[in-house]
Parts: structure tokens; sequence; C-alpha cells
């Protein structure tokens, strides 16, 4: 049996082999499917990615209909339950888990690189007040990009290194420097003997005391978040990230770009607009009211619910419903979780969500837990963003180094008009 596809053109009745690799063909073998010789040739046309693999990847592996997701091989359930956020991303980036040795010198490289050029806080004072704080990460990673002119030199090893190192430690700072600006209160700096997600609750929730002490549940339960959210091979953020590094930016051009891509309500806002819709439902006897809305298709959907891969329970879900438990054990349940609970109920016995096969995603709950550790909904997707750093950076150094690659460039299916001559303005209707 030959690992090929015949393909039989009908418009000339010519025959085509293709080759078959790791259950794929080549767009470019379509190219030589003509009628004409002078024509440009066959192409494939896949708007939003549905069935088109844009790159070959050792990093993240999904099955969706199974709800499988593993980082490098280990299952997520294992990573969560054992690992930490750092570990994991130091597995990521290296392709294997790090050895003791190896990870005391990563946490200690990231950790000493969480401080920011005090020059970066005239930036962020420039803000409004209330801007929101993902429009404020975006430009402040790309700001800091210009502290560092050698970042250009993507291919110096030395160099790449040293600004993924820098982009992992100081993406929790600017995003607490962010909050706290937009709370009106001073900058809390880093504290170099706190893990990296006590680090950050340090620089967030850091009042008076001399010494911040993160409370332990909700440290765990950040670093498990963190681990849960660090990457998940192609979506669209992750797309943006290689496309637009893809052009050979630095590397604070491109986590801009993909943190902007996160910041859409369709993907890393999703958690935010989970909160607004169960206060907007309010209540649980809402709840049978609100479904039959989403079913009649009067433009409302269950957010936090469905995935474009995940065809079964996406397996982050699960684990962040055990984390948000523990968290509300530590700090006290969110009044909002009971609706939540009974939606994710009824959604899961309701033949429109089982026929569509409509799970509970990673959002449905991830906001119920910020929420919980009294972080404001806009803050949301910047704790999404901050883990998702490192699979960026993961998947950009894998693009960089992949020979088949080359500046993203799609083709079109042109609709437009065929030529006409230019029409002077008083002679237009
Ligand atoms: N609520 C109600 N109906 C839904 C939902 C939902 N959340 N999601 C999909 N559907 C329905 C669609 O209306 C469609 O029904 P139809 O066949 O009768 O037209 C069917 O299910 C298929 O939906 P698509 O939009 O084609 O699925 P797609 O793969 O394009 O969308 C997406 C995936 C964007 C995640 C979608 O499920 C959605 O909008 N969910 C809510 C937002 C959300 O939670 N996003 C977070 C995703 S996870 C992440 O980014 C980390």
């Amino acid at each position: 049996m030959a690992d090929t596809l015949t393909i039989t053109d009908n418009r000339t009745g010519k025959k085509y082999d293709v080759a078959i690799t790791d259950e794929t063909i080549k767009a470019t073998d379509l190219r030589q499917i003509k009628v004409k010789s002078d024509e440009f040739g066959l192409m494939t046309y896949d708007p939003a990615f549905m069935n088109t693999a844009a790159c070959r990847s050792a990093i993240t592996f999904i099955d969706g209909d199974k709800g499988i997701l593993e980082y490098r091989g280990y299952p997520i359930e294992q990573l969560a339950e054992k690992s930490t956020y750092l570990e994991v991303a130091y597995l990521l980036l290296h392709a294997e888990l790090p050895t003791k040795e190896q990870l005391t010198a990563w946490t200690h490289e990231v950790t000493h690189h969480t401080i920011l050029n005090e020059n970066l806080k005239s930036l962020l004072d420039a803000f409004r007040y209330n801007a929101h704080p993902m429009g404020r990460l975006i430009s402040t990673v790309a700001a800091l990009g210009t502290f560092y002119p050698e970042a250009k030199d993507i291919f110096e090893l030395a160099t790449r290194r040293k600004q993924i190192v820098r982009l992992i430690a100081k993406i929790i700072t600017i995003a607490a420097f962010n909050y706290r600006h937009r709370i009106g209160m001073p900058y809390a700096y880093p504290d170099n003997d706190l893990s990296y997600p006590g680090n950050f609750l340090n620089m967030i929730f850091k009042m008076t005391e001399p010494r911040y002490k993160p409370e332990p549940a909700l440290e765990r339960a950040l670093d498990v978040l963190f681990i849960l959210h660090a990457d998940h091979e192609q979506n669209c953020s992750t797309s943006v990230m290689r496309s637009v590094g893809s052009s050979h930016v630095d590397p604070y051009s491109c986590v801009a770009a993909a943190a902007a891509a996160l910041y859409g309500p369709l993907h890393g806002g999703a958690n935010e607009a989970v909160i607004h819709m169960l206060t907007e439902i309010g209540s649980v006897k809402n709840v049978p009211a609100f479904i039959q809305k989403v079913k009649a298709g009067e433009g409302v959907r269950l957010m936090g619910f469905g995935h474009r891969v995940y065809k079964n329970y996406d397996p982050r879900a699960k684990i962040i419903k055990k984390v948000a438990y523990d968290v509300f054990e530590a700090v006290g349940k969110s009044p909002l979780l009971d609706i939540a609970i009974e939606l994710e109920r009824i959604a899961l016995e309701d033949d429109y969500f089982v026929k569509r096969k409509l799970y509970p995603n990673v959002d449905f709950y991830s906001g119920l837990i910020y929420q919980a550790m009294r972080l404001p909904m806009e803050m949301f997707t910047v704790m999404f963003a901050i883990p998702r750093v490192s699979g960026w950076l993961a998947q950009w150094q894998e693009m960089l180094e992949d020979p088949d690659q080359k500046i993203a460039r799609p083709r079109q299916v042109f609709i437009g008009s065929q030529k006409r001559d230019y029409i002077p303005l008083e002679k237009r209707k």
C-alpha cells in the first residue's frame, strides 16, 4: 500500500499522485494541478485554518476528541499535580524536565530578572488611571523591547536565551505594576526569596508589611493555573506569535502581538466574559431561562463552553474545578459559584449542548478563582497571558529553528473587480 493520494482532475482527466506524510499532504504539491500551463495551480481554501497544519511541532499534543493534553509528552494532570510553573516553562523551552541543578539555576535566573528598568515606570505612569490592563500589558511589553536593542539578534543563541528569561521574569512585574497603577497604589518591588507565583501575589497585594507572605493555598492554586495555561499548541495567539516571529522581528514585539490576539473575547477574554454572564444571570433560578435564550440562538453564547479543538471535557477544566474548591476553602466561596454549577449541570444534560459536543473549557472556572483571589475582572486575561509567555516563546524558538519555515504569507482567492480604468471625479455617479 503506497502512502500517496491519487487525485483525478475531472476538468482535464489527468491523474496526480501526491505523497502522504504524517497524515498530511503538502498544499504546494497541489500547485502542479492546472488546466493551462500558465495558470497558478490549485490551492486549498481554508479560512480560520480549520484543517491546515502550518508547522511540525514537538511541544504540545492535544487529542480534542479524547480530552488529552500533554506538554512534551507529559500529561497535563501529572504536571498540574507534581510540577511547578517554572519547571513546566523549562520543559516547554528545553524539551526535557530539568535536573535538580538545572531547575535551581533556571529558577535563580528567572527570579533575578524580575526587576524592571526604572525608566519603564514613566511609561506605566502615562496610562490613564482606568486603562484596561491588557492594553497596558501589550504596550508595555512592546516598549520593554526598546530597552534591549540586542534582542533583534534572534539567531545569537545566548542573546535569544537572555530575552526569553527576561520576558518570562518581567511579565509578572509588568502585570503587577500595571494593576497597582490602576488602583493608585505604589509599586511593590519583586522579592527574590519568593516563588514565581508568590512573587506575583507579593507585587499585587503587598501593603505596608515589611515582608509579604503569600497564602500557601493561593500560591499553589496560581502555580497550577499557570501550568494549565502555559501552552496550547497552534491557537490564535500562538499562530500570531509564529506569524509575526517569521518576519524575524524581536521577541518583545512578537509577545506584544500574541498578547493582543489573546485579548479578544473568543480567546483569552472568555474568562472575563464568563463572570459578566454569571453576574447577568444573577441567580440560580434564572439559569433555565438563560439556557433557553442560548438555545434559541438569540446571539447569546454560553461563555466558557465549547472549544475549537476539544469536543470532550477540556482536561484543564477538570483540574481547574478542583483548584477552585481549594481556593474557596482558603478565601471563601464566590457568590457566582452556585450559578456556574447549575449552568454546567443543565448544559451537560441538555441535548443542544450534547449534540454539539459543547463542554466547559478552561475559562469556565478560572474567572471564579481569580475573583475569589480579589483580582478585578480586567486582570483575568492578564492572568492567562503571564504563563502563556513561556508557551509562545517555546513555539517561537521552534519556528526559528525549523528549516521548513519561511515568512508567513497566506494566499487569497481574489473576488474583487476585474481590471478597470480610473474614473475622473467629475464623471463618477
Ligand atoms: N454556547 C452556545 N452555542 C455554542 C457555543 C456556546 N459557547 N459554542 C459553540 N456553539 C454552537 C454554535 O452556535 C454552533 O451551532 P450550530 O451548529 O447550530 O450553528 C456549534 O456550536 C459550533 O460552533 P462554532 O462556533 O462553529 O465552533 P467554533 O469551533 O468555531 O468555536 C469557540 C469555538 C469560539 C470557542 C466557541 O465554542 C465559543 O464561542 N465559545 C464561547 C467563548 C469561549 O468560551 N471561548 C474560550 C475558548 S477557550 C480559550 O480560548 C482558552
